[in-house]
């Protein structure tokens, strides 16, 4: 079953990447940054909440990311495998995907079936450098695509996203890819390192 989370700085390739991933093994890209801007377009209550972040290049606050999240990987498509993209952002929404996968559906695993679901989780780490990274978001020219915005997104990763490349290199999930690169080919990287 694949469990994939695409970790990386702003601009690095998560969302490119995560959906041709997602078509090839028939899974849901789960991003969270696209649920965020959807709620924002329709000016749901959560929506209304996260605009402020969003446009500042702040995360949204934990307590409204978790259950956005634990909603959506609860939906029928999300039984057999999912990707997420852009989630999670720091350590304590990291503490909580590993509560979830260990999160017994009778009560009765034992150690070694919770350590092995655990263990099927695979987080890629798509690194490009900064520089590159504010030259494609300046082209790209999303609502946070601005000067500022990103100068404070790239601010937010490295001190609070960046912690999660050691948190999941001590679980051995981590698999570094070379993003600075076409999209074909680092589509190709990934799927010869996805086991
Ligand atoms: P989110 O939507 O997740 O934005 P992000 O992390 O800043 O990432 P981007 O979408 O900008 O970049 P990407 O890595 O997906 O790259 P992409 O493929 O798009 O989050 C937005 C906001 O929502 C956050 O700031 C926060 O406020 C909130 N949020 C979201 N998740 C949250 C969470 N878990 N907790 C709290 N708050 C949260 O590509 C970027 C551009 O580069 C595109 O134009 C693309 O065409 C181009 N490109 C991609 N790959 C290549 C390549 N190989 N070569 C050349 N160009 C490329």
């Amino acid at each position: 079953m694949v469990k994939l989370i695409f970790l990386g700085p702003p601009g690095a390739g998560k969302g490119t990447q995560a959906s041709r991933i997602a078509d090839f093994y028939q899974v849901p890209h789960i991003s969270t940054g696209d649920i965020l801007r959807n709620n924002v377009a329709q000016k749901s209550p959560l929506g209304l909440q996260a605009k402020e972040y969003m446009d500042k290049g702040e995360l949204v606050p934990d307590q409204l990311i978790l259950d956005m999240v634990e909603e959506r990987l609860k939906q029928n498509d999300a039984q057999n495998g999912w990707i997420l993209d852009g989630f999670p952002r720091n350590v304590t929404q990291a503490d909580f995907v590993e509560k979830l996968l260990s999160a017994s559906k009778n009560g009765n695993d034992t150690r070694e079936e919770k350590a092995e679901i655990i263990n099927s989780l695979m987080v890629i780490n798509l690194q490009v450098p900064d520089k590159v990274l504010v030259s494609r978001l300046l082209s790209r020219g999303r609502q946070d695509d601005n000067e500022e915005t990103i100068t404070n997104r790239l601010k937010v990763y490295h001190q609070q996203t960046e912690p999660l490349i050691e948190f999941y290199k001590e679980r051995q999930q981590l698999v570094t890819i070379d993003g600075n690169n076409s999209v074909d080919a680092v589509t190709n990287y990934l799927k010869q390192a996805i086991r």
